[in-house]
């Protein structure tokens, strides 16, 4: 009978694995589900039976759920019987887990404690998702589906770092993290503990890493735009964690199966210890060093001296205080973006290189990084680095993050067999825009979708195979330069997280992102019952309005979500459930507001798309030029003061042109083109504009010309500033744009010494 039943249950996960693994609303999916009929049920008689002290405080960590919103608590025993039985199973893979749910109890079996663990996770988010919250819910049938499930992750480091350097997170809302990651079944917590904006740990030894690399002014502007601390000012914004903080951190996160791992950033990214401690910089910084509140121009440049045996001792020091406090077996020493313009000028860096027969200066981060890293192995741990590490040689041992686009620098590590880790800038940064930049909060760069980062694959197909066995795994890195509190974090953090955790988790096959989806529907009122606003930029529409060249603009709407209805209207009021269902793209000749916003099932999903769609003369006309994007000049749709939000075409560091084609001789009597001025990010007016027409796009005639000072180009601020040309009195077919680039951002500007971006949404011909 047993083994008749067996064979039904090999049979079974067979046939019915894909569609159940997409069904079953956990993430991340489990790897073979078998479903079955009915429930069991929790209530206050039910018992767990454990092996061992470890299970009791894993199931203790369940059980304890149960109490506020419940009003009962399964009681635990080790040995005996219960309802609720865990087995150890030393066949099965680390961190994996069979689970095995009848009417009448719940078998748990796994090697190891991380796979008991998972086990409840994927209990936890299949109960009602009250049980995640704090609020009495009587009533509720505290069920779990009859299933037969056996899961192991694909990666054994499964990771989420926070950056609490630019937004020092308090301890509480660290935990809550912490809860949610493991939920997901992520096992690292990667601390970003160090950078210019902040210091926040306590280190004993050196006081003045609390008293003011702590702490920076606090400045209402966004990130990049935030001007550096001014003389008589006295920082007000900060904060860190105690030595006692982070026992306490690291312990919540150990019962959670999360390591805690630590980074002290260096030589670069750190302003802050350096404002603490002056002398550990370059004797030739010859300004006041401060702990930076923003993007912080050229003062990111000052960084550790290499050439000072102090800065070493310093670091081992801190290291010491720190490698006690994590035992985490890794220890990150960071080791990005390091300028070393103070290097090369410095005599005591320079003394260094010629003692060293270094001959260059990233050779000389080399000698920096395996001095720090040959430390961190003699303690007995592992060092760790960012993708820069492979620009000189590797130090022994160190273990590599790619973050830089795709982050591919870390097959350079591969390449020389060092153990690696994804966390490309351009899939599983969270703190670029997750949806229409319009919706969003202001934030860096470009668009990364929850569907961007749910297809993510991190083994690229022109990896060497031996690269695969190298990876460790991957990590979602929630920088937060933009973020001033919990609710932005967690804007930016969930539902992508989801994603990332199932990228972690399961193994490489098909994706399934309707599957992904529906089961993220059922997690994501988990996280609300935590009060957990997640983003719902997954609802909200994209839009690309294309000129035609027959003064028609075709209008193309768009949201990742296959399951929800785009509705519209063009009359200029709000669409309801029953306005017009976009199908396929259509074609507007005169000015309309088109109105549009998801729906589902009658309910509106997303926000409201309004496109403005405004016609001159060249609108729907052909552009052409050397950019890309250059439709959007025409398409009737100006941009928002974000130059990244694709309705801005760009030129970097070049003088530019385009060329218009009116489609037929035409009265030219004002031409308005929509620049912008963004100087946190370099992006500047032109120096100079000049206009010309012609009637066959091969002679031009010269038809104005406009020419802005050095202040009017590099003025401070974020504006949209129209080149307004009045008065013109010209016929003609064609219209030829050239603008001179106003070339390096000047001395004291945000972006000092670094080329501009000219940028252009609209060109108005009246
Ligand atoms: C990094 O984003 N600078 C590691
Ligand atoms: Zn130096």
């Amino acid at each position: 009978m047993k083994r008749q039943l067996i064979t039904t249950f090999a049979v079974a996960v067979c046939c019915s694995l894909f569609s159940w693994a997409a069904a079953l609303p956990v993430i991340p999916a489990p790897a073979l589900v078998t479903e079955g009929e009915g429930y069991f049920e929790f209530d206050g008689s039910t018992k767990f039976a454990v092996e061992n002290v470890e299970q009791l405080d894993v199931a203790r960590l369940f059980t304890s759920r149960f109490g506020e919103s419940a009003g009962f608590v399964p009681a635990i025993e080790i040995g005996g019987d219960g309802d609720v039985v865990f087995a150890t199973d030393a066949t099965l893979p680390a961190e994996g887990y069979k689970l095995d749910v009848s009417t009448g109890g719940i078998s748990i079996k796994a090697a190891d404690t991380a796979g008991f663990f998972y086990a409840l996770q994927t209990l936890r988010q299949l109960l009602p998702a009250a049980i995640d919250g704090s609020e009495y819910a009587p009533g509720t049938r505290w069920q779990v589906p009859v299933m037969q499930v056996e899961d192991s992750p694909r990666f054994g480091y499964r990771s989420l770092m926070v950056d609490v350097a630019r937004y020092f997170m308090p301890k509480n809302e660290l935990l809550k993290l912490i809860d949610i990651a493991a939920m997901l079944k992520i096992n690292k917590l990667h601390l970003h503990l160090v950078d210019d904006t902040g210091w926040r740990i306590e280190i004993k030894r050196y006081p003045k890493l609390m008293q003011v690399g702590a702490w920076r002014m606090h400045r209402d502007e966004v990130f990049p735009a935030r001007p550096n601390q001014r003389p008589g000012e006295v920082p007000n914004e900060g904060g860190f964690y105690t030595q006692g903080d982070i026992r306490e951190i690291v312990a919540y996160a150990a019962d959670r199966q999360i390591e805690v791992i630590p980074e002290i950033e260096m030589p670069a990214h750190t302003s802050s210890s350096l404002a603490a401690y002056p002398e550990l910089a370059c004797p030739v910084v010859d300004k006041p060093i401060t702990v930076l509140p923003g993007g912080g121009g050229k003062n990111t440049q000052i960084i550790y001296c290499a050439g000072n045996d102090s800065v070493f001792a310093f670091l081992q020091n801190v290291l010491d205080e720190v490698m006690a406090l994590f035992p985490s077996k890794y220890m990150h020493l960071g080791g990005d973006e390091a300028v070393k313009t103070y290097w090369g000028i410095c005599p005591r860096c320079k003394a260094r290189m010629e003692a060293e027969h270094i001959d260059n200066l990233e050779d000389m981060q080399g000698y920096f990084m395996k001095r720090m890293s040959d430390y961190v192995r003699s303690k007995g741990k592992i060092p760790m680095g960012w993708d820069e590490l492979t620009n000189h040689e590797l130090p022994e041992g160190m273990v590599i993050y790619g973050w830089r686009g795709f982050g591919e620098a870390a097959t350079k590590a591969a390449a020389q067999g060092h153990k690696f880790i994804m966390t490309p800038a351009r899939v599983l940064y969270f703190i670029r825009y997750q949806g229409p930049q319009w919706f969003e909060p202001y934030t860096y760069f470009g668009n990364i979708t929850l569907k961007d980062v749910y297809e993510y694959e991190p083994i690229r197909q022109n990896w060497k195979p031996e690269y695969a066995d190298l990876l460790m795994g991957v990590q979602a890195s929630m920088w937060t330069e933009f973020c001033r509190s919990e609710a932005d974090v967690h804007h930016q953090l969930f539902p992508r997280l989801l994603a990332a955790a199932e990228v972690a988790w399961c193994s490489r096959g098909e994706k399934d992102w309707q599957g992904f989806l529906h089961r993220a529907d059922a997690v994501l009122p988990h996280l609300q019952a935590m009060g957990i606003e997640y983003a719902r930029s997954m609802y909200n529409i994209d839009h690309k309005l294309t000129p035609v060249g027959d003064g028609k603009v075709q209008v193309e709407m768009s949201c990742i979500r296959p399951d929800v209805e785009i509705r519209y209207t063009t009359d200029g009021t709000d669409p309801v459930a029953k306005s017009k269902l976009y199908k396929e793209p259509f074609k507007v000749k005169k000015a309309t507001v088109v109105k549009a916003v998801t729906f589902r099932g009658g309910e509106q999903m997303g926000q409201v798309l309004t496109l403005d769609v405004a016609f001159n003369k060249a609108t729907g006309r052909e552009v052409t030029s050397n950019v890309a994007n250059d439709y959007v000049l025409t398409n009737g749709l100006r941009g928002s003061d974000r130059h990244s939000d694709f309705e801005w075409a760009g030129w970097y560091a070049k003088d530019g042109s385009f060329v218009l084609d009116l489609g037929k001789r035409t009265s030219i009597k004002r031409i308005v083109l929509g620049c912008i001025n963004n100087s946190s990010m370099g992006v500047h007016i032109p120096a100079e504009i000049k206009l010309s027409v012609s009637s066959d796009n091969k002679t031009f005639k010269p038809l104005a010309t406009k020419a802005y000072s050095h202040e009017e180009v590099f003025r401070t601020r974020t504006a949209i500033e129209d080149a307004v040309f009045d008065g013109l009195s010209a016929s003609a077919r064609y219209v030829k744009v050239e603008f001179t680039n106003p070339g390096k951002c000047p001395k004291g500007d945000f972006k000092e010494g670094q080329d501009t971006w000219v940028y252009f949404d609209e060109v108005i011909v009246e």
